[in-house]
């Protein structure tokens, strides 16, 4: 809007602000720095456009506000382990999701009100300033260097060779502990993750019973945890061990099989995988049914046991390796081998 078109009743609001580039032009002792004149905004000259911005930017940081609170009662309201189908993310957290999209909006909401507010309300008169020179004076120069030389002469650095001489030494070593942490890299697993106590014949325990399991004992829809026969609690790296050999096994109907080798390696669509995760080593627990997807709760990490236990969300790079099974002559299931690839953690180079 032109300045002809300003309404009589805003003309003292618009002359005030035009007033004030004038006075900061006037004031300014590099006299006329080429700025243009300032057009009044809308707000400037309307006071009801100046109170819709007002209730505006008020209605942003409310939402801020009411974001926040959904935020925290998020924490209440979802399970850790619930997990929805959300277009186009697929399968994730509910307190994952719910939790990006509240603080999400929070922030956003803060962000766009405060941008809001300047650019509507807060003056935008262009003014110069005069730019002081950043480089000291030669006066404050020489006294640092002054203070500094006093300092070094009270402190007798120069002159206590042995305090100087150990302090540098001192600061320099200091930097080495950083140094042997990096020991911590290495060495690489190697073999260690690629050998477990799973072997041929070696029957598959149920982990909360202690027995040996049977085909029947394994539902549809159940998530039962095993170990390998002969892995006793009392052993002494029954830690270490069970650590690498836990097993999660679940029946699937062969027909929503999808990958050719997991139906080849499974006794009537009970399948047997790693139950630790491939990102950095969490023991997995939280089974869907429905959709045959176990979640990772450290970083929600999803594998979909149907399909080769794949990764189909999250930080992990592999799927979970599979144990092949069959059913002995006594009818429990056993392994028919070791897993075929490393357990855990994929961080380190497989080769
Ligand atoms: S350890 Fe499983 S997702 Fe990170």
């Amino acid at each position: 809007m032109s300045s002809q078109e300003i309404p009589e009743e805003n003309l003292p609001l618009a002359q005030d602000t035009a007033h004030v580039a004038v006075e900061h032009v006037e004031d300014d002792p590099l006299g006329d720095p080429g700025l243009p004149a300032h057009k009044p905004r809308v707000q400037d000259i309307d006071e009801r456009a100046a109170r819709r911005s007002e209730r505006t930017v008020a209605l942003l940081f409310t939402l801020s506000m009411l974001a926040t609170v959904a935020f925290i009662a998020s924490f209440v309201i979802f399970p850790v382990d619930k997990i929805v189908y959300i277009w186009p993310l697929g399968h994730i957290s509910a307190l994952n999701f719910a939790l990006g999209m509240t603080l999400g909006i929070a922030l956003f909401c803060i962000g766009a009100g405060a941008v809001h507010w300047a650019r509507t309300l807060m003056s935008d008169v262009e003014v110069a300033d005069e730019r002081h020179p950043i480089e000291a004076s030669p006066e404050v120069k020489a006294k640092v260097l002054a203070d500094f030389a006093d300092g070094a002469r009270e402190s007798a650095i120069g002159r206590r060779k042995l305090i100087r001489n150990t302090m540098f030494g001192a600061l320099a070593m200091v930097p080495l502990s950083g140094v042997v942490l990096l020991r911590d890299l290495g060495p690489l697993p190697e073999e260690k993750l690629r050998k477990t106590l799973w072997a041929k014949g070696k029957q598959l325990i149920n982990m909360n019973t202690n027995e040996p399991l049977r085909p029947e004992d394994v539902a549809v829809g159940s998530l039962t945890f095993a170990m390998p026969q002969g892995l006793e609690e009392s052993q002494h790296d029954f830690n270490n061990e069970i650590a690498k050999a836990a097993l999660m096994i679940v029946r699937i109907q062969p027909e929503d099989i999808k990958d050719k080798r997991e139906l080849e390696w499974s006794h009537d669509g009970i399948v047997a995988y790693s139950k630790i995760c491939t990102h950095v080593g969490c023991p997995i627990s939280l089974y869907e049914q429905q959709t045959h997807h176990v979640l990772c709760p450290c970083h929600q990490s999803t594998f979909d046991l149907s399909d080769g236990a794949r990764v189909i969300f999250g930080p992990a790079g592999h799927a979970l390796p599979q144990l092949r099974i069959g059913v002995n002559d006594e009818g429990f299931l056993e392994a028919l081998g070791d897993f075929e690839e490393p357990v855990g953690p994929a961080f380190w180079e497989r080769g």
